[in-house]
C-alpha cells in the first residue's frame, strides 16, 4: 500500500514559521514522524513538498497508477486552489485533508477548504497526529476495497 503524501507551501519552515501556531518540531521531525507511523500500518509513504501550486497538481497528476492514496495538507492553497481541488477529482484517488492548525478557529479566510470538498476524511487541528489519523483512515479503506 502506497500513501502519498503532500505538503502545501511554507510546510517546510515548520519549526521557525508560527511557532505559537505550528509548534517547534520541524519538517525533518514531521517527515520522520510520517514514515514511521507509515511502517506501523504496513505502508509505505512518499513524501512531497512543495510551494508551487502547478507542482502540487503536476504531482497528483502522476499519483494515478503509481500511489493507492492521497493524504494531503495543501496549507494556504488550501482556501484558494480549484486547481489542486480538480487535480484530486481528475485522479479520483482516496484522499484524506490534514491541517496542523484548527483552522475551523482561525481566521474567516481559512474556513473555506477547496481541496477538502475532494477528501473522504478531515483531520483538523490535531498536529502531526492528524497524519497518522488519516493514513489509518485511508488504510483501512483499502483494506476494505480489497486493496
Ligand atoms: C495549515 C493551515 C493553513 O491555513 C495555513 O495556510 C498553512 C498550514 C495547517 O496545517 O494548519 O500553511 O494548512
Amino acid at each position: 500500500m502506497k500513501i502519498l503524501i503532500i505538503n502545501g507551501p511554507n510546510l517546510n519552515m515548520l519549526g521557525i514559521r508560527e511557532p505559537e501556531v505550528y509548534g517547534r518540531e520541524t519538517y525533518a521531525d514531521l517527515c520522520r514522524y510520517i514514515r514511521e507511523k507509515a511502517a506501523a500500518l504496513g505502508a509505505e509513504a512518499e513524501i512531497f513538498q512543495s510551494n508551487s501550486e502547478g507542482e502540487i497538481v503536476t504531482r497528483i497528476q502522476q499519483a494515478l497508477g503509481t500511489a493507492d492514496a492521497i493524504v494531503i495538507n495543501p496549507a494556504a492553497y488550501t482556501h484558494t486552489s480549484i486547481a489542486i481541488l480538480d487535480a484530486l477529482k481528475a485522479v479520483s484517488l482516496p484522499a484524506a485533508e490534514v491541517h496542523l492548525s484548527d483552522v475551523t478557529k482561525r481566521e474567516e479566510f481559512r474556513k473555506v477548504s477547496y481541496a477538502g470538498m475532494a477528501c473522504r476524511h478531515h483531520f483538523i487541528g490535531l498536529g502531526f497526529e492528524g497524519y497518522f489519523r488519516a493514513m489509518e483512515a485511508l488504510a483501512a479503506d483499502l483494506q476494505s476495497d480489497g486493496k
